[in-house]
């Protein structure tokens, strides 16, 4: 059980009647609370909730339509994210109680700050390194508009201007990642076919491709729904039409793809790991043709070579900069 879940079920009876679970983890908490509902953007954990708890989790940016008594956040990383949900749940809320859980070292004392929106903030329970806040919502906020909130900035490329729009939550929001930035400069000699981006965040590399190789079919890929709702607006606002899925992992993405691109994950919430990383490069080769590539960026200091040379087959260093690496290789 995740110990933010623990902590919600040292006080059970708060949550016995139908409370929204926002953000929760991929636990027995749903067995444990009958009455209550989950929203998650995380498709991983959505797929892991909807085996174990069929119709009682929702997938997406936006609350469920479904009526509530009480909602409970589970702490994200990214303030603007914090801040988004927060409102999108007040909004349904009047009169009702909102809580904030969260572990100290994600900023929990910080967040429940943002909670004084709405009321008077109440630190309700402190254990396993976290804590449990409550407001009684007495200012309802008119719902967010999540599209108001997205951040746009041009890029001037080569083949001409791009506009980026980025949600909150999503990496490198509002800005061009460094590492993105070296892989965009060398997006040359692709073989013709199905491109996939494979993580795509706000869609930077995956629009670019479309427009770079507008004949070949691409496809952006993410675990996360803030990511894929952000990449549909950059295609979008570039006039450009693509796929973009939601996923976790490699395992999520076609077949016979003639070249994998990527900027992969290295962080996940506060705890460092190279999980679906490293899952990219074990298996790729069963997602590209026999002629395909798989190009990525990374931190110079991340040892992908070896793997990439184990699973695929010989890696060429295209380019480094600012500490970053452009790997190529195809398979054997
Ligand atoms: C380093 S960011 C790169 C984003 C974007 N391609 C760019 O260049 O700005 C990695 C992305 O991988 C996504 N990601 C993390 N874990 C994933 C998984 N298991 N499956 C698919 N995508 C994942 C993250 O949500 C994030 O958007």
């Amino acid at each position: 059980m995740d110990p933010r879940s623990e902590v919600l079920l040292r006080q059970a009876e708060l949550f016995a009647g139908a409370t929204l679970l926002a953000g929760l983890p991929a636990d027995d908490l749903l067995g444990q609370l009958p009455a209550a509902h989950g929203w998650s953007w995380h498709a991983g954990e959505q797929a892991a909730l909807a085996g174990r708890f069929a119709g009682r989790s929702q997938f997406g940016v936006n609350p469920p339509e479904h009526g509530f008594d009480a909602a409970v956040l589970f702490l994200p990383k990214s303030r603007e994210l914090t801040d988004y949900l927060l409102a999108a749940l007040a909004a349904r809320l009047a009169g009702r109680p909102l809580f904030l859980v969260g572990e100290k070292r994600a900023g929990i004392e910080r967040a429940a700050k943002q909670l004084a929106a709405f009321g008077t903030p109440r630190k309700l329970d402190s254990a396993r390194h976290c804590q449990l806040w409550q407001v009684q919502v007495e200012q309802a906020p008119s719902p967010p508009d999540l599209q108001a909130l997205a951040r746009r900035y041009d890029l001037q490329l080569a083949d001409g201007p791009l506009t980026v729009v980025s949600l909150p939550g999503v990496f490198s929001h509002g800005r061009l990642d460094v590492g993105s930035a070296l892989l965009l400069q060398h997006l040359e000699q692709l073989p013709a076919g199905h491109l996939l981006d494979f993580g795509c965040g706000a869609g930077v590399l995956g629009a670019t491709l479309k427009r770079r190789y507008p004949d070949s079919r691409v496809t952006l890929l993410d675990v996360d729904a803030f990511a894929v709702a952000s990449s549909r607006l950059t295609l979008s606002a570039n006039g450009l039409e693509a796929e973009v899925i939601s996923g976790d992992g490699i395992e999520a993405a076609p077949r016979g793809l003639s070249a994998i691109l990527s900027n992969p994950p290295f962080h996940q919430g506060v705890h460092t790991h190279y999980q679906a990383t490293e899952q990219l490069l074990r298996q790729a080769a069963q997602h590209l043709q026999p002629n395909g590539q798989l190009r990525l960026v990374a931190n110079s200091f991340l040892k992908y070579p070896p793997l990439i040379e184990q699973h695929l087959g010989p890696c060429q260093t295209l380019a480094e900069a600012n500490g970053f690496r452009v790997y190529r290789a195809s398979p054997r």
